[in-house]
Parts: C-alpha cells; structure tokens; sequence
C-alpha cells in the first residue's frame, strides 16, 4: 500500500473534502439496533480513494476499522456470481426495490424470490447459495477481502455478531419465510449464522476502497487474475447504481452519480469504473440507513473531479 503524499493529485481534494465535512451542521444518528453501532462517534470521518494499481490516499479516520455490514453485500455477490453465474438469477432478481433494506412486504407478492442481492432478503439468499458453494460463505469473504486489501489481520467481530444475532429476529423471519418458498437451501440458522458473521467484518475505508478494485478493473483482482467477466463486472456496478442504497438509490445516483453500496455501520464504496474506487466512513446515518456525512463526501468528490458514470 503506498503512503499518502501530498503531492499526489487526490490528496488535496480529499483534505478539502474532510474540512468542508467538518463544518456539516447535521450528521444523522448512528444505527442503535446494537449496542456496538450505537456507541459509535457520528463526528467520525475518514474517506479513501484506491487507484486501479492499488496506490491508495486517504483521509482522517481512513485506517480505522469499521463494521462493514451491508457493503459485505457486493463481494458476496460477486464470489457467488463467479461460481454459479447466471442460475443466481432464478433465485433472486435485478430490480430496485423501493423498500427500506430490511423490508418483508415484497416477498410474498414475488413468491419469494427478493427483488434484488442488497436487500437483506436478497442477501440472505446469495449468503445460502454462497454457503452451498464453498461450504463457508463468510470464511470465503474473510479471505477474499484479505487477498484484495492485502491486510491479513482483517477479521469477523464475534462480539457484534453475537449482537446481530440477538436482534435477528427480522432476519430470521426472512429466512424462514424464503425457505418456505423453496429457496433457501442450507438449515436457516445456518444461514443467519453466516449471514451475520458477514456483516460483522471489520475493515478500514483503505482495506474496501482496495477490496472493490475488481470492480473497477473490469472484473480483475488484485493480482491480476479474473474474478468475474467483464459483462459481469459491469452487471454488479448496474446493481450497486440501482440498489445498492436501498430507497435512497435514486438520491444518490443524483447526488453521486456512482455505483455505491452502504452499510449501517457507516461506511459507503464507490466505484468509478477503469479509473478508481472510495470509500468513505461517517457513523450518523440518514432515515434511511446511509450515512449522512459519507453521501456528502462522495457528492463532493464527484462534484468537484467530475469523475461519474454519467
Ligand atoms: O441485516 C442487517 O440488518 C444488518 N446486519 C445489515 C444491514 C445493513 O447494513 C443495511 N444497510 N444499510
């Protein structure tokens, strides 16, 4: 990992960015689902930008870690997709779901099959599939991100799943409700077991900003071998754009104009395909679950480059 310098061309964008954060009147409330959450500083803040050789600059809190929560999400797509391809897609679908993330309403209507992978609902199905795969879904996780960040001492908060666990009960009912379609195929408390040990990585915005190179190296890893196809690389980046902040997406596609995944934890990644990816880190989350000061960073970010999509 190369240090920060300042002569690098993102160093003073990023030093600017986290002073204009600094001065932010509203910072949203961190997640009190669990007392780990809860007790997080909202007047935290750290960002990262990892360019496509793995030079990474950063900011403020960039080296803390973090829960990842819900941007454990993308990589465990992505490790499914890469094993079982196309057939992930009779078991979960492709589309916004315009529900908040822990939503139950949908799946009855749709017979079970979630609307999209970042949905807890959908999560949890490629979780199982995941875990059919490779005989440890989190286990796989764990290691791909240690491989993609090049930091080994990455590893699961057994405290914070534990939490999970205890206030799992939305998670389960989901679980339980999608086994009773057919589509759930470990034991469920298998399946919320791994699902939570998912959510509880921890890992800094350098570790994720570097985690999420593949994405916009077209599919290509850290070192140099192919995770996913190019047509599949770009198929998760439409994902992210569409729903990787839940009923927000459309906001921060306006905002950002990035593929971008959040997790109530407070951190958020972005990817800027053939060019670079972020993340960024601010416990205080909106009503929505996306952090507050994070969307703001990433507005910023794009604002003042004009690196988009669009
Ligand atoms: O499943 C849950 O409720 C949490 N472990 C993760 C939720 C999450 O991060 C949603 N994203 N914003």
């Amino acid at each position: 990992m190369a240090t920060m310098t300042s002569s690098h061309t993102f160093q003073p964008l990023l030093h600017r960015i986290a002073a204009e954060i600094e001065s932010m009147p509203g910072r949203g409330r961190p997640a009190d689902y669990i007392p780990a959450l809860a007790a997080c500083d909202p007047h935290r803040f750290g960002m990262a930008v990892a360019e496509l050789d793995g030079t990474v600059y950063g900011v403020g809190d960039w080296r803390q870690p973090f829960s990842t929560q819900s941007i454990s999400k993308v990589f465990t797509l992505a490790l499914d997709l890469a094993r079982e391809g196309d057939t992930l897609w009779e078991h979960v679908s492709r589309e916004p779901s315009g529900n908040p993330f822990n939503s139950l309403v949908q799946l009855e209507y749709e017979n079970g099959i979630p609307r999209n992978p970042f949905i807890n609902a959908g999560a949890l199905v490629v979780t199982d599939r995941l875990h059919t795969q490779t005989g440890d879904a989190a286990g796989t996780l764990l290691e791909f991100l240690r491989a993609e960040s090049g930091n080994a001492e990455l590893a699961i908060d057994k405290g914070v799943a534990a939490s999970e666990s205890a206030h799992g009960d939305r998670n389960a009912a989901l679980g339980h409700f999608m086994a009773s379609y057919g589509n759930i195929g470990n034991p469920v408390p298998v399946l919320l077991d791994q699902y939570f040990r998912q959510c509880s990585i921890e890992a800094s915005c350098a570790d994720l900003a570097l985690a999420t190179g593949f994405l916009a190296r077209h599919g290509i890893r850290a070192d140099g071998t192919r995770l996913l196809t190019q047509s599949q690389a770009k198929q998760v980046n439409a994902i992210m754009l569409t729903c990787g902040t839940y009923d927000a997406a459309g906001d921060f596609a306006y905002r950002v104009g990035l593929p971008g995944k959040s997790g109530v934890g407070g951190g958020i990644i972005a990817v800027v395909p053939g060019h670079c990816t972020l993340c960024v880190w601010g416990p205080g989350l909106d009503e929505r679950g996306n952090s507050v000061t994070g969307v703001a960073a990433l507005d910023r970010f794009t604002t003042l480059t004009g690196l988009s999509v669009f």
